[in-house]
């Protein structure tokens, strides 16, 4: 058992399909009104160091949900902020709580905090990855369109966080995935390597959003800057122009095809109101479903019952 969720990498197709599995039950059971206990007594500390609207509500909201209870701390108002190493951080906060969900910059910070608790470490985004916002949008997939091995997915625009564990996703589900980056906006490089390594089904890159888009079934589009891009805004508002997904791109896919977007939401940038608003987009349910996956890796990682 792996007893930290840093990159979706380390997993079995079985044990991230488990948490999914889990997820959509807890969400039937919550439907039906069923008191979710399995978390009582324990506490999560959440460490975040970049702003978050969904990730921290739905991760706080699973939390209570389950009868556990959470401790938000910015990561600039601890002592973190005025340099405290990480190695203490987490041996500290190991004695008070029983998991630690983290959101920063550099991967190597969700490392070195996993290299030193002695409890759970969960990546709830980092430059490099974002892994529970891509099990709550294949868990979205499933439920809209099936499995994913018979459908074509998409990947359109920045070369990001959210495409990095995308294309680690395709290659441990076994699924072909199609991205289209403008140049120089490429998905990680050793990523794309490892995974497609890895794979059994292509991992293209494409520069054309046009023959990217034609027939697909689902589409995943997020900002053209990442948080901590901000000073490149404008430059990459250039360069990913041609790849905004309105009704003349969209009309390339599948007349059925659903639109992702991991949200916040950028309107007339890298989409349209038009296509965030229409039914064909499915955002408002992947937001909503980070919570149920959310109840899961709690769950599973604090409670330790991983299976596979
Ligand atoms: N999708 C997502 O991670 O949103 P937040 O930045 O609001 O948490
Ligand atoms: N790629 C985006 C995702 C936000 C949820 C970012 O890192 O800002």
């Amino acid at each position: 058992m792996n007893n930290h969720l840093l990159a979706l990498k380390d997993f079995s197709r079985q044990q991230l399909q488990s948490l999914i599995v889990r997820a959509i039950r807890l969400k039937n059971e919550a439907a039906d009104n069923v008191r979710h206990q399995q978390l009582a007594g324990r506490t999560a500390c959440l460490l975040f160091e970049k702003p978050s609207t969904r990730t921290r509500v739905s991760f706080e909201s699973a939390m209570y949900g389950m009868g556990g209870q959470v401790i938000f701390m910015s990561a600039k108002e601890s002592q973190l902020g005025r340099g405290e190493p990480l190695k203490d951080t987490a041996r500290v906060l190991s004695r008070y709580v029983d998991c630690i969900v983290v959101r920063t910059f550099g991967q190597e910070v969700v490392n070195e905090l996993a290299r030193y608790a002695t409890i759970p470490v969960i990546n709830a985004l980092t430059d490099l990855y974002h892994p529970c916002q891509i099990l709550s949008d294949l868990m979205t997939v499933i439920e809209k369109k099936g499995a994913p091995e018979n459908l074509k997915i998409v990947w359109l625009g920045d070369g990001n966080n959210m495409a990095n564990s995308w294309i680690e996703l395709a290659s441990i589900f076994g699924f072909p995935l199609t991205l289209a980056c403008p140049e120089g906006y490429d998905p990680d490089a050793a990523v794309l390597e490892e995974s497609c390594r890895r794979s059994k089904h292509p991992i293209t890159v494409l520069r054309d959003p046009v023959e990217a888009v034609r027939d697909a079934d689902v589409i995943n589009v997020d900002v053209w800057a990442s948080m901590g891009q901000e000073s490149e805004q404008q430059e990459r508002t250039g360069i990913f122009r041609p790849f905004q997904l309105n009704a003349k791109l969209l009309a390339r896919a599948k007349d059925d095809a659903v639109v992702l977007h991991c949200l916040p939401a950028h309107r007339e940038e890298e989409i349209t109101e038009e296509i965030l608003e229409s039914p064909r987009c499915v955002a408002f349910d992947q937001a909503e479903n980070k919570m149920h996956i959310h109840k899961a890796i709690l769950e599973t990682f604090i409670n330790g019952m991983y299976e596979g």
